[in-house]
């Protein structure tokens, strides 16, 4: 796990860094719990901070900055031009990546509208390892489709493979051959594949990709957001890589890449975003979104601040010893889990936790929301606060029939640096008492469901009691703990 071997043979991770500022939690009585969830419409979107005692919502924008991070915060140069800090970004981002031009954008998502505005249009096709939702909405929203060409076993819920978010090359090819190259907006790899918890791709399959694209004249563009992660597995996971250090691994990926975006509220533990490429006639074409949708090209969105931040994160992120924190403790939790005999997606990715609901509470249908309800439940009984990824993030068809998910995940992101191992043991110890009591979870309808994005938004209602059974239980086996 860490190269700190423990003398009794203990295999856990180690902290690599010291907490110096700290945050207050709060960890609310069950009683209180059940009020707050159920207010929230058993929706973790909708619940208070402070009724949450560890937030296991998303990675971002909540990962621990450093004391270096948070210092050159206070030394930002504020001006909507020309900008000394955005000097020291663009630097280090050249540095880095070694690609001349960067466009600075206000996250990820952004930068995926300029990107789509400039390449996609009606008719076009981008092919990628796995979509996330908000590529997807951009790239659907000019006018083009997204193709996944995933390995056959990406979507198993337990698998062997290392790299599960390799693109699958063969598909590459027969998809490009049937549509004809002209069609192909550009190739998309996504570090550190989000939806599919959190897998990562080879650099081995990165490298045939991008003869791939050189053999049919396509671009090749990185979604960098969860390029920690990954980098950390290929350098612990792929033979070729082990002597590499982090940077050499991230200047091949960067010199692969015709463009790489990033969400800085992942990569480098701050807030932002930003575009990055060699080519100046790739710049050229998109500088002007920028100046229409994020602001001036010295800051496009982000405040000075951020901006220091990220340059000081970045750096931080080619140290091993932090890209490894974060999926080491998913490691950790994911073993301790599966000990208990609890349901997880494996091997252990980045990003979080992803707990298999389909199989845990697998007397809920699907249209009662199996992941969503096991989130609600989880929360319930810990003051957890995890994501729902199944049918309640679909959306409906237009004639209002449900569109059930592949796969009922419960997503129990791990923010980087700023759980603390007890909290973690607090995590697994919940879950596997809830896991135990797993036939008293039931499911869930919705008394509230917008349109569109309605696992934002949405409310629902547990289908009966199940919910009073549930902490009539807790107080059973637990006392008057909390
Ligand atoms: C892989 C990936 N790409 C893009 C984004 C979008 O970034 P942002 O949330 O900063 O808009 C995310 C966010 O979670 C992501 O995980």
């Amino acid at each position: 796990m860490s190269k700190v071997k423990f003398y009794y043979g203990e295999k856990i991770p180690l902290e690599m860094h010291k907490v110096r500022i700290v945050q207050k939690l709060n960890l609310p009585p069950i009683e209180q719990r059940l009020e707050a969830i159920q207010e929230a419409g058993n929706n973790t979107f909708l619940l208070k901070n402070r009724d949450v005692f560890m937030d296991m919502l998303t990675d971002s924008g909540v990962n621990a900055m450093s004391d270096r991070q948070q210092a050159a915060m206070l030394e930002a140069d504020d001006s909507y031009a020309g900008s000394e800090t955005f000097t020291k970004l663009e630097n280090k981002v050249k540095e880095i990546f070694g690609t001349e031009y960067f466009l600075p954008a206000h996250q990820g998502r952004a930068c995926e509208n300029i990107i789509s505005q400039t390449y996609v249009s009606p008719g076009t096709i981008v092919p990628m390892n796995y979509h996330f939702t908000t590529t997807k909405a951009h790239i659907v929203l000019n006018g083009g489709r997204v193709e996944e060409t995933f390995l056959d076993d990406a979507l198993q819920v337990n698998s062997d493979n290392p790299f599960k978010g390799n693109l699958d090359i063969n598909k590459l090819v027969d998809l490009i051959e049937t549509n004809g190259a002209d069609k192909i907006a550009f190739v998309r790899m996504e570090a550190g594949t989000n939806l599919i918890g959190g897998q990562p791709f080879s650099l081995e399959n990165m490298n045939e990709v991008r003869k791939v694209c050189d053999q049919y004249g396509v671009m090749l563009v990185l979604d960098a957001s969860l390029l920690a992660d990954n980098l950390y597995f290929i350098k612990s996971r792929e033979e070729r890589c082990k002597e590499m250090s982090i940077r050499e691994i991230t200047r091949e990926m960067a010199d692969l890449s015709d463009i790489i975006y990033f969400s800085a509220r992942k990569l480098g533990s701050a807030r932002g975003g930003g575009i990055c490429t060699r080519s100046k006639e790739v710049y050229t074409k998109m500088r002007e979104y920028v100046t229409l949708y994020e602001g001036f090209l010295t800051y496009g969105g982000m405040s000075v601040r951020e901006m220091e931040a990220i340059a000081v994160g970045l750096e931080e992120t080619m140290d091993i010893n932090m890209v490894n924190q974060g999926p080491q403790f998913i490691e950790y939790m994911v073993d301790e889990l599966q000990k208990k005999g609890v349901p997880v997606i494996t091997p252990a990715g980045g990003l979080g936790c992803h707990i298999n609901a389909m199989e845990f509470v697998g007397h809920v249908p699907q249209n009662e929301y199996p992941a969503g309800a096991l989130a609600a439940a989880l929360y319930l009984v810990s003051g957890v606060r995890g994501m729902e990824r199944g049918t309640l993030s679909e959306q409906r068809e237009e004639d209002g029939t449900e569109i059930l998910s592949n796969m009922e995940l419960l997503r129990l992101a791990m923010p980087r640096r700023v759980f603390t191992l007890s909290q973690v043991k607090y995590a697994v110890d919940r879950i596997g008492w809830l896991y135990e009591n797993r036939e008293l979870i039931g499911g869930l309808r919705f008394v509230e469901e917008p349109k569109v994005l309605r696992f934002f938004f949405g409310k629902l209602e547990a289908v009966s009691n199940w919910q009073e059974k549930l902490m009539a239980k807790f107080r059973e086996d637990f006392g008057d703990s909390l």
